[in-house]
């Protein structure tokens, strides 16, 4: 793991949010480090789901990436500062400037920068993904957002590594 900004912490306990694109495994490997931690785990596309009472494929279509947005906006703030939390977040949250500043705020910020070709094979044909269409405009969403998830707190490279030791390594850094 390569450091983006800071040494490890004792007695960490603000919540640490998994960010990256679609398919990079950020609700694999979150839930893994939440139960390394003993802390606890938040899926925000779950916490939206739940809190719309629809899927997120269902939000898209009925009501636009707009609404999606902003209900996704809602979620992160829903989850405040929740301590001894680990929060996945979707592949966009951390596009918007209002999310960073959220998450900057409450807590710190893991990117998993999983390679292109990875996470596609892992979202094809996955129907639940609206913005998981073509590969062409999934390389472009890829290539564009690098930069977003590139001012996270700390960057971790995915591809070998099982969810197990790639959250031995964050719960390393974090001194936890
Ligand atoms: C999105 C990613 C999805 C979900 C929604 C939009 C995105 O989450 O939030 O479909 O904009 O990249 P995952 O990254 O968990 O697939």
């Amino acid at each position: 793991m390569s450091d983006n900004e800071q040494q490890p912490e004792r007695n960490y306990s603000d919540p640490i949010f998994i960010i990256g694109f679609m398919g990079a495994g950020k609700t694999t490997m979150g839930r893994a480090l939440a139960r390394k931690l003993n802390w606890n785990f938040i899926d925000l596309d779950d916490l939206i789901e739940a809190r719309a009472g629809k899927r997120i494929r269902e939000i898209f279509a009925e009501s636009g990436e707009g609404v999606f947005r902003s209900l996704e906006r809602e979620a992160l703030r829903s989850c405040g500062d929740s301590p001894r939390t680990v929060i996945a977040l979707g592949g966009g949250a951390f596009l918007s400037e209002a999310n960073r500043a959220q998450v900057r705020r409450a807590g710190k910020s893991v990117w998993l920068d999983c390679p292109f070709d990875m996470c596609l094979a892992r979202i094809e044909g996955d129907l639940s993904r609206p913005l998981a269409s073509s590969e062409d405009a999934m390389r472009a969403l890829f290539e564009s957002r690098r930069a977003y998830y590139a001012t996270a707190d700390f960057v971790i490279q995915t591809g070998t590594s099982s969810p197990e030791a790639l959250a031995d390594e964050i719960k390393k850094t974090l001194g936890l």
